[in-house]
């Protein structure tokens, strides 16, 4: 797909790794719906940045939370932006628990934004765009059994496995893959030192940048002819 001139909504996009996704997208000329839920000031900011890169920007805010949202988010983001061709799902809760320690309000607190906020996006954005790419930021937990945040490791299992029935049905007219990312960032409000002591071995020795993430994310929105792909940027982690 040529991306320049086209238009994509980023969930979470105002911080972290979300706003190096519309930072990487706004290079390649994409205009960006930044999705933020308490971000605004930051989604104000980045957007302000981007329209002086050269690309249209536009900051939408929600709570993901209920399947009213999801579909008005996609409504509001064509409202404002005109026919959406990328959603890239970003948003998300990450929380440690073991299994003992989970209780019905954190699997929802981690299950809506993680899982069902991106199923229903994604049959909002299918039902209202002739075609288009869709990107689930999954994690390299996927390719493993991580014990100590059982919520969270479900989410991203379940999305993964999503991301390839949606590949399926989605086609012809849409791609659907997923980028799962090593540690990356530190959960707001931990240090450098929590990363690096989660982090892990891996085979590259190397520490995952948001532009990494990014780079993976651009190429997969680039290729015509890849769907149902699960591309992890970890340094090979997942396969130790
Ligand atoms: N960080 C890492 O090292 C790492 C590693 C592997 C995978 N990942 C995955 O990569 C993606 C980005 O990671 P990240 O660490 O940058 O994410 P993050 O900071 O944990 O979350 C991204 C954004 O999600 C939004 N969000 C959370 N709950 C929401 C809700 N209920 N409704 C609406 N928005 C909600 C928040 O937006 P507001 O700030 O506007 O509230 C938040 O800033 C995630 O899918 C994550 O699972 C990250």
């Amino acid at each position: 797909m040529e991306l320049k001139g086209q238009t994509a909504l980023v969930t979470g996009g105002a911080v972290r790794i979300g706003r190096a996704l519309c930072e990487a997208l706004a290079a390649e000329g994409v205009n960006v719906v930044v999705h933020y839920r308490h971000s605004g000031d930051e989604a104000q900011a980045l957007c302000a940045d981007l329209e002086r890169r050269g690309v249209r920007a536009w900051a939408v805010a929600a709570e993901l939370t209920s399947g009213a949202a999801c579909a008005d988010l996609v409504a509001r983001a064509t409202t404002v932006a005109g026919p959406l061709a990328i959603l890239i799902n970003n948003a998300a809760v990450f929380h440690k628990d073991h299994l003992l320690a989970t209780t019905e309000a954190k699997l929802l607190e981690e299950f809506w934004p993680n899982l069902f906020a991106p199923l229903l996006l994604m049959r909002a954005f299918a039902a209202g765009s002739a075609g288009g790419k869709i990107i689930n930021l999954l994690d390299r937990r996927i390719a493993g059994h991580d014990e100590t945040c059982v919520p969270y490791v479900l989410t991203k299992k379940a999305l993964a496995e999503l991301t390839l029935l949606a590949a399926r049905e989605l086609a012809p007219q849409f791609t659907v893959n997923g980028v799962a990312p090593g540690a990356v960032l530190p959960p707001p409000g931990r240090g450098a030192d929590y990363l690096h002591d989660q982090a892990g071995p891996s085979p590259l020795q190397k520490l995952i940048t948001p532009q990494a993430v990014a780079e993976a994310v651009l190429a997969l929105l680039r290729h015509d002819a890849l769907t149902g792909q699960i591309l992890f940027v970890d340094g090979g982690q997942h396969l130790l």
